[in-house]
Parts: C-alpha cells; sequence; structure tokens
C-alpha cells in the first residue's frame, strides 16, 4: 500500500470549475466541515476564493454559495423511504451564480459533488431551480473482507483489486489514509452505508463485534466525515463464539440478552452505528434452523436489540440446500429463496431488511429477476446487486454492469413485456425503495411498501486502480449513483463517469471507452453461457470455463446437457414450478416456451439443441455464433483502445492492455470449450464450418 492511488474519478481536475470561483460555505455541521476543506483545497488550487460564513450572511458577490437552509426556510416535507437525515439539496442558478441549499449537512454534501459532476456546466446553463433526492436513505455497499487472510478464500472473498483496504496482517489497518481517500470516493458517488466485513463470518472476524470494537470506531470515525455509517456482518452463533453460552436460540431468553448487551456495547463505542448484516442458515454458516425457528424468529430478536438505537437488521434471502444430491431432480435450488421467505411476509419487525439477490441462483451474467422481491409486500426489500465481478470475468474482463443492472431496476413484475399502459405498475427499484404509485396508499398518499433499498458487494481493494481492472472503476460509479437515481441512463453514467476520471481528454477517448463498454456485459454473455443456463465455470474459484464442473456436485447449479438438448425445466406442468413463483402476466411468459424470452430459454426449458429461438436459429447455432461473435468483439475491443491508449496515463494503458489481452485468451478458450463441448454432445456441425475442435 504505498504506491498513492489512482484518484478515480475524483482527480484534482475535476474540481477546476468549482476552484476558480468565488465560494462561500454557510452553515455546521460535521459534514458542512468537510464541504468547507474541499471548497478551500479546491480554491487554493484554481486561484479562487473561499469564504465560511454563518447561515444567512450576506453573499453578495459569491459565484458558488453551499448553504444550509436558513431557519424558518426549511420546508419539512418528507424524506426518502429508509431515511434518517434528509439528504436532499436545492439547486439553482440565476445569471450564471449557484446556491445549493440543503435541510441537512449530509445534502450540503451530495450538492457539492453534484456541482463537481457538472463542472463548467453547473455554472454555464440557463437559470435553474431543481431539487435533488436520493430514491432512497439506504444505499450500501458490503465488504467481503476478512481480518484474518483466510486459506481458501483470502483476505477479500470474491475480491479481485488486491488486499482489504480495512484489514492487514490480522488487524484493522494502523494507517486509515487510504481509507479516507476512498470514503469521499464513495460519498461522491452518494453510497451512505458499508458493511465493512464478509458475510461469512470466520473466528477472528466474529470478535469485530466485542473485542476489536474500538477499532471498529476508528473506521465509523473516517466514514462519518463522508456521511457513512458503518455495519458489521455477524455471526448468528455469537452468543455461542464470543458469550459462552451453549445455545444461539432465537427463542432462548439468555441468547436474546446476550445480543441487547453486544448491541449496547456497539452503539456506546459507535453512536450512528448501522447495524448487523447476517447470512444464516445458508452454505454452512449457522442460523435459526438448528432450533428450528425461522428466520423472522432470528431476525427479530436481533432486531429487537439493536432498535433502541434505531439499528438495522440486513438479513439476507440466500437460503438455500448446498449439500443436493445431484441425482435429485425435484429439488431446486433457484426455488429456495422463496419457498422460504415468502411463507414469512409480514412477520419481520419493522427495522429488518431482506436483503434479496437479484436472481434466484447467484448472481450469474444473466437470470431472470427474482421472484422474492415481488412477493413480500409487506417487509422492507433490499435489492442486492454484485459489483464485484465474481461471475462476470473477476475484474481481468472489461465488463460494464450498468446495463444490467438497469434492466433489472426496471423490470416490471405486473406488466407483460412490451405493455405500455401497465407503466403505473411497480418497477424493481420503486420495490426497494418503497417509491411508485403501486407502493403508496391510495388515500394517503404516504408510503405503503416500507423502503429496504440497495445492497451491493464492493469490488474494491487495495490495487492501485481500486479495482485490479481501471475500467471495473466505472461499475462502482455506476452502482452508487444507480442507487441515487435508478433511472439513470446506464450509458450517460459512463459519459460522467469518463469525463470526471479523464478530464480534458479527447472526445476520442471517450468514444472508445463506449467501443469498449457499452455492450461488455452482452459480449460477455455471448462468449461464455449460453441463454440463462449459467454456471459453467470452474468450481471454487469461479473463473474460466468448466461446462460440466459443477453438473454433478452438491451446490444445486445444472444444465442437464445430453446428445439431444440442454437446460432446466423450471415449469409448473412438467418441471420444478419455479415458474409458478411469479405473479401473472411473467409465469405465464416463463411458462411456455413459445414466449419465454431467448436469453432466458435454457433457464426455464429443456429444449433439443434443434429447437428454433425467435431469433429465427437453432439453440445450437446460436451458441456457435455468439461465441465466435463474443470472441470477435473483444478483439474490436482491444483494437478500439489501442489507437487511444497513447493519451491516457502509462500505467492506467499498461494495465488496460494487459487486462484486455487476458481478456481475449481467456473469451477465446471460454469460445473454444463452450462450443467443442456442444459439438460432441450434439454432433451437430457448425452450418458455417468454423473451427470446432
Ligand atoms: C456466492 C459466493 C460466495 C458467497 C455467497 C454469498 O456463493 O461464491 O463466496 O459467500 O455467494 O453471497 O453469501
Amino acid at each position: 500500500m504505498t504506491t498513492t492511488p489512482h484518484p478515480a474519478w475524483l482527480p484534482d481536475d475535476a474540481f477546476t470549475a468549482i476552484g476558480r470561483r468565488r465560494v462561500v460555505v454557510a452553515g455546521d455541521g460535521a459534514l458542512a466541515g468537510t464541504v468547507a476543506e474541499e471548497v478551500a483545497a479546491a480554491t487554493a488550487r484554481f486561484g479562487g476564493s473561499f469564504s465560511r460564513l454563518e447561515v444567512g450572511d450576506g453573499v453578495a458577490d459569491a459565484e458558488l454559495v453551499l448553504t444550509l437552509t436558513p431557519p424558518g426556510l426549511t420546508e419539512p416535507g418528507p424524506t426518502e423511504p429508509g431515511a434518517d437525515v434528509d439528504e436532499s439539496f436545492r439547486f439553482t442558478r440565476e445569471g450564471g451564480a449557484v446556491v445549493v441549499q440543503a435541510p441537512c449537512d449530509a445534502g450540503l454534501l451530495h450538492g457539492l459533488f453534484h456541482v463537481v459532476r457538472l463542472g463548467e456546466a453547473a455554472f454555464d446553463g440557463p437559470d435553474a431551480d431543481e431539487t435533488h433526492a436520493p430514491a432512497t436513505g439506504l444505499r450500501m455497499l458490503d465488504h467481503w473482507d476478512n481480518v484474518a487472510v483466510h486459506p481458501v478464500m483470502g483476505q477479500v472473498e470474491r475480491g479481485y483489486a488486491g488486499g482489504s483496504l480495512f484489514y492487514d496482517d490480522g488487524a484493522v489497518r494502523a494507517d486509515l489514509s487510504r481509507l479516507e481517500r476512498y470514503a469521499r470516493l464513495l460519498a461522491a458517488v452518494g453510497i451512505n452505508r458499508v458493511a465493512i466485513n464478509n458475510v461469512n463470518v470466520h473466528a477472528r472476524e466474529a470478535l469485530l463485534l466485542t473485542d476489536d470494537l474500538p477499532e471498529v470506531a476508528r473506521v465509523a470515525a473516517v466514514f462519518r466525515r463522508w456521511g457513512i455509517r458503518v455495519h458489521l456482518a455477524v455471526s448468528f452463533a455469537s452468543p455461542i463464539l464470543l458469550g459462552g453460552l451453549a445455545t444461539s436460540d432465537p427463542l432462548d431468553a439468555d441468547v436474546a440478552h446476550w445480543w441487547v448487551r453486544a448491541a449496547a456495547r456497539v452503539w456506546t463505542a459507535i453512536p450512528d452505528f448501522g447495524g448487523f448484516v447476517v447470512k444464516a442458515d445458508s452454505e454452512g454458516q449457522p442460523g435459526p434452523f438448528a432450533y428450528g425457528r425461522t428466520h423472522a424468529d432470528g431476525a427479530n430478536m436481533l432486531a429487537a436489540a439493536v432498535a433502541p438505537y434505531d439499528g438495522l437488521v440486513h438479513w439476507r434471502a440466500f437460503v438455500y440446500d448446498h449439500r443436493q444430491d445431484w441425482r435429485d431432480r425435484s429439488t431446486d435450488r433457484a426455488r429456495a429463496a422463496y419457498d422460504h421467505f415468502r411463507p414469512l411476509d409480514g412477520a419481520f419487525a419493522d427495522n429488518v431488511v431482506v436483503q434479496v439477490k437479484y436472481g434466484p441462483m447467484d448472481f450469474q451474467v444473466r437470470e431472470p429477476v427474482s421472484p422474492v422481491l415481488a412477493a413480500m409486500p409487506r417487509t422492507r426489500i433490499a435489492l442486492e446487486l454484485q459489483v464485484t465481478q465474481e461471475y462476470t470475468g473477476q475484474q481481468r474482463h472489461a465488463v460494464y454492469l450498468g446495463p444490467q443492472w438497469s434492466e433489472i431496476l426496471g423490470f416490471r413484475f405486473w406488466a407483460a413485456p412490451g405493455d405500455a399502459a401497465a407503466d403505473d405498475s411497480p418497477t424493481v427499484a420503486d420495490l426497494a425503495t418503497g417509491r411508485g404509485k403501486a407502493a403508496e396508499d391510495p388515500g394517503t398518499g404516504a408510503w405503503r411498501k416500507p423502503a429496504g433499498g440497495f445492497a451491493a458487494v464492493s469490488n474494491t481493494g487495495d490495487d492501485e486502480f481500486w479495482t485490479g481492472h481501471p475500467f471495473a472503476q466505472a461499475n462502482l460509479y455506476a452502482y452508487g449513483r444507480l442507487c441515487w437515481d435508478p433511472g439513470l441512463d446506464p450509458s450517460a453514467l459512463l459519459d460522467e463517469w469518463a469525463g470526471l476520471t479523464f478530464p480534458g481528454a479527447p472526445d476520442a477517448v471517450r468514444a472508445a471507452l463506449h467501443a469498449v463498454l457499452d455492450r461488455s456485459w452482452e459480449t460477455y454473455e455471448q462468449y461464455t453461457t449460453p441463454l440463462g443456463v449459467g454456471f459453467m465455470v470452474r468450481p471454487g474459484h469461479h473463473y474460466g470455463p468448466d461446462v460440466d464442473g459443477y453438473e454433478y456436485t452438491p451446490w444445486g447449479t445444472y444444465h442437464f446437457a445430453d446428445r439431444d438438448g440442454i437446460g432446466v425445466d423450471r415449469t409448473t406442468r412438467t418441471g420444478t414450478g419455479y415458474a409458478g413463483q411469479y405473479p401473472s402476466p411473467w409465469r405465464e411468459v416463463y411458462e411456455s416456451v413459445e414466449t419465454c424470452p431467448d436469453e432466458l430459454l435454457l433457464f426455464f426449458h429443456h429444449v433439443p439443441y434443434t429447437h428454433v429461438l425467435h431469433s429465427g436459429s437453432t439453440v445450437i447455432q446460436h451458441v456457435y455464433d455468439t461465441h465466435f461473435e463474443g470472441v470477435e468483439r473483444v478483439e474490436r475491443m482491444i483494437e478500439a483502445w489501442s489507437a487511444v491508449s497513447p493519451l491516457v496515463d502509462e500505467r492506467l494503458a499498461e494495465r488496460v492492455a494487459e487486462r484486455l489481452a487476458e481478456q481475449l485468451r481467456s473469451a477465446t478458450e471460454w469460445r473454444d470449450q463452450v462450443n467443442t463441448y456442444f459439438l460432441r454432445k450434439s454432433g451437430i456441425p457448425d452450418e458455417r464450418g468454423r473451427t470446432i475442435y
């Protein structure tokens, strides 16, 4: 950690427009102090002027005023669903002079970064008066970091960007200066909560809750200056592991009392602590099932312990049988979360957020949107995304996930594909944020669907570029911005990110970034797993192809390819019944092989290789065509980038070149293994006669 990290989307030059103006910051509060420091540094660097005034003082000649709303003018309007502070701000521009006014200092900080993002355009445009507020107050990033290096998973589970930003050598880092830079980057994209340790809580990490509290408090102090609250992942067995109790039964009085005291200690050490994240009864983690209790019993017991401090319990719905017999065709992992959680709708305490992965399996490049998101109208639901590219190229491949997330966020469970009349029906973003028409009480207009917000697994580490692949920064950027406003266009976000990260770069650089990234999600899908089948990765580390790698394992991730066909029958009529977990119209759409969208066909149906897709191609020909095309697209990505790489920072260019070469190697391997596998299985040649081995 000796090299200065790359500035990502906050290079000094991103502050040029602010830095050369006369700027006033008015207002108290820790975050107003942070804003003042940022502005002071920028104006000192670029020749502007900075003054710190009281709210309401005369500011006649200022070109930018960042101020708390003067007393008496604060409108008490509703805060965002799930918010504990009002993070909104008002942006006005009159004759080129800009005022950012916020009821709370958190809004002032967001307002500052709004102006940073706009740059000169903040001051240039026509007069404006806009109010900005996040879609939800719960915009969280989960770090799967281990304190001690785990023998299999390393320091950061599913981490592809070096070591942990938090821990080194079995302890919280002594020097938290890089963490400070990181917190600043997160604040600039609107993240306001971080969980700082792995959801798989091993023995060393369990101690964060007790012995290490002073260290966690140091971390929380760093994030606090940036309006970000800290959460811990905790082991459900903590009363046994840490408290010496014989049980962690959630209905045992001593267990509940142990958690009450644990919570009291945490909030004494860290008064603005956020809460607990829990992975229970999942992939070997302890949970309430051992005692014959439900997930609601478990979550509610913890919720009661943290309620006095307005703490939250993020309880993950990633619960399935990971010791399945592959011979057993009746068990379907995709069904599991719904089967476990749907019956518990309405049973969770108000401060429990059930955190649901976007798909029913596990962060694949393509999955249907998890039906659990639609199935629990009386439960706070957080949508869980994976910024770290576990199954999407592990930050060696350039894969921009903004389009995938945008598609998920905009998905409407109660609207037929292409039915414009159904625009009123809620999107996934509405369900997570408690917004949208269907989420409102028709009588009062108040939010009826409680908000759970967003959570995602982080992709950062102590790597020089934070994310391994420098372009993976764009994913973290887009995640934060989509949490703030799920309606943002992912391609426009790429522009925003590129404009900040490569300030002053010629248009050609931006065009090349679009050429590489715009369709990179689809490209990755093309050269890896076809038509929604998923999981053809090497077991364990999950990188690179291994078509049958998981086929005879206990993990419940099968494709059932034989000489005649491939895919999983998840219909209600002849299959596992998973399609029936969707409300209409999607249950019917997915049920029928006629209407099921091509990209999910093999997720829902077992079909012959000769089955004709809506695209007009057969399944087998589609496999061949997409795999050849995917690799060709990677070749074109490399051409596009090589032409502009001399125009950017040399180290960055080197890193990108090295990653793109690996992407091409890996994509070629995927193409050849997948094509060869299916040629051998099916005996059907490529109609274009290309080389398959
Ligand atoms: C995946 C991932 C694990 C992780 C798990 C989870 O299965 O491979 O490393 O622990 O998801 O989300 O809990």
